[in-house]
């Protein structure tokens, strides 16, 4: 199957072969374990033949919806660093900072949606024929994928010393966030795709991108055997403890804090709050996906799941996940 991404491959003939299954009404096949759109799988195929790393590149890699828009925005926070924070250690006092801050007409944050400065390498790059040159960004180049490590090119996730920092999510938020985003795709006469349905679909691995369990995995597995390669991290996590975790994805990316006001500067920048109620966020629209942009920050809440999950559903999803995860180390 691995040569199906040559270039002289045509698509219609390899998904007459794939395996097809309906998502929101929408037909996915799986490639190699993993469900697609077939413009996705195009792209997919688009970016393994024709992606030239970087030694420095870095990749963002997630499922869907577990906090992906939140990790561009801080990845490029961080490595961007044009932060106007003096330098001294006197504390800025709360009330000048986000003044400061949201004055701030240089924060390229405040002008576009963190994924027109990262952009998802199989929905805004490859997905264009011929794709844009990539040659001519300035290093550190960052990307996104939502592919799973299995079918990332093996120029990236084999023979070179890119960065991957991945960000995973409790399973159960992370299907309510996508059954809220993938409505608002439906037509304004149709109702909500039925709860039950999509909660089916997920436990059986079919979503987008999916299965979420395996794609985790995958990735969770890499950064265990190569932790200076694979950063894995929890949306989770990044609630709890921002700091901490902002401090340690800094240092991954090789760009670490030396204050403490710093990381409280990308901490701002980067919350939901300041994000979503930004204009180009509460009314721009994103051209890619053909959605407003206000569809990527909702309401960002730890255990919003408990708003739409019966009790069967919890224990039938706990169950799935405690034997998914078993043995792996990992909890979500
Ligand atoms: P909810 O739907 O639970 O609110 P993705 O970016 O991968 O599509 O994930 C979207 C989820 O991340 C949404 O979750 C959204 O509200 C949340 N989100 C977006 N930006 C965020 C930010 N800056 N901080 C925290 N959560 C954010």
């Amino acid at each position: 199957m691995d040569n199906c991404y040559d270039d002289s491959c045509k698509l219609p003939d390899l998904l007459e072969q794939l395996p097809q299954e309906s998502f929101w009404d929408k037909p996915l096949y799986q490639w190699d374990g993993f469900w697609y759109r077939a413009y996705h799988l195009e792209a997919a195929m688009a970016f393994r033949s024709q992606f030239r790393p970087l030694q420095d590149d870095v990749f963002l890699a997630s499922p869907m919806k577990t906090g992906t828009t939140w990790l561009k925005a801080l990845c490029f926070s961080i490595l961007q660093r044009q932060l106007d924070v003096d330098d001294d250690d006197d504390p800025i006092p709360e009330s000048q900072a986000k003044k400061k801050i949201v004055d701030d007409e240089e924060d390229p944050l405040a002008k576009n949606h963190p994924a027109f400065y990262v952009k998802t390498l199989e929905v805004q790059v490859f997905t264009e024929k011929p794709p844009p040159d990539l040659s001519g960004m300035k290093s550190p180049r960052l990307f996104h994928t939502h592919l799973p490590y299995s079918a990332l090119p093996d120029s990236i996730n084999k023979s070179s010393n890119c960065k991957i920092v991945y960000i995973a999510r409790n399973p159960k938020d992370t299907l309510v966030s996508m059954w809220h985003f993938f409505n608002k795709f439906r037509k304004p006469e149709q109702a909500p795709f039925p709860f039950d349905k999509a909660f089916e679909c997920f436990c059986q691995g079919i979503c987008l991108f999916g299965p979420f369990f395996d794609h985790v995995l995958q990735y969770w597995r890499e950064s265990l055997k190569a932790p200076n390669k694979v950063l894995f991290l929890k949306y989770e996590d990044l609630k709890r403890d921002p700091k901490g975790e902002i401090k340690k994805l800094a240092s991954f990316l090789e760009r670490p804090f030396t204050k403490d006001k710093q990381v409280d500067e990308v901490i701002w920048r980067c919350s939901l709050d300041r994000l979503k109620n930004l204009e180009v966020n509460k009314n721009g629209v994103d051209p890619w996906v053909g959605v407003q942009n206000n569809v990527y920050f909702r309401a960002g809440i730890v255990g919003d799941w408990k708003n739409m999950f019966t009790a069967e559903m919890s224990e039938k999803l706990d169950q799935i996940t405690q034997h998914k995860l078993e043995g792996s180390g990992l909890h979500l």
